[in-house]
């Protein structure tokens, strides 16, 4: 049984998450996303809403296993008896970021390996971060995110409809 855990805030999940997710179902058993319960930022999404789009986005799945976790990475993964870490790449500079995180987490539990996976080309520029920007000025994040997160998206920023950039506010 190869068990992998996919971390991150998912805040929220993007389509560049969901490619990662299903190449690393392609590479392992099972697949544990990890949802941080705090990230460094205050989430725009709560730890409960995150888990429960992740669910909803990603139905029939049934290598997938959603859960959360706090404090050290490397105690989620082992106490869940996973021995890889996936982690997905897009840029060049995602790289150096990552190969720190990967290296210390070795440190703290050598058992443990970090897999990168690459990004489709086209899901090279995505985050969560520009996604919610994008949102919150009511742009249109179609492309970025399934259906429901940007119903969600709306509902958090209190746009109804987006049509060529010009939005229309909640009553
Ligand atoms: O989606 P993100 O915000 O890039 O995910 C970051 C995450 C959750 C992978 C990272 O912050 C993390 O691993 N947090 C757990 C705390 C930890 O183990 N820190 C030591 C790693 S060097």
């Amino acid at each position: 049984m190869r068990r992998a855990v996919y971390p991150g805030s998912f805040d929220p999940i993007t389509y560049g998450h969901i490619d990662i997710i299903d190449r690393a179902l392609n590479l392992f058993d099972e697949v544990i996303v990890a949802v941080v319960r705090n990230p460094s930022k205050t989430p725009l999404f709560t730890l409960e809403e995150r888990k429960e789009i992740i669910q909803k986005v990603l139905p029939g799945r049934d290598r997938l296993r959603v859960e959360s976790f706090s404090g050290l990475l490397v105690d989620f993964v082992s106490a869940n008896e996973a021995t890889a870490i996936v982690k997905g790449l897009r840029v060049v500079s995602d790289f150096e970021f990552e190969f720190q995180m990967s290296l210390l987490n070795r440190q703290l539990d050598p058992r443990i390996d970090t897999v990168f996976l690459m990004t489709q080309d086209r899901f090279a520029f995505l985050s969560s971060s520009s996604v919610r920007e994008i949102a919150s000025l009511g742009g249109s994040v179609k492309q970025m995110v399934p259906e429901l997160v940007e119903e969600r998206l709306r509902d958090k920023f209190g746009f109804r409809e987006q049509t060529r950039g010009q939005t229309v506010d909640r009553e």
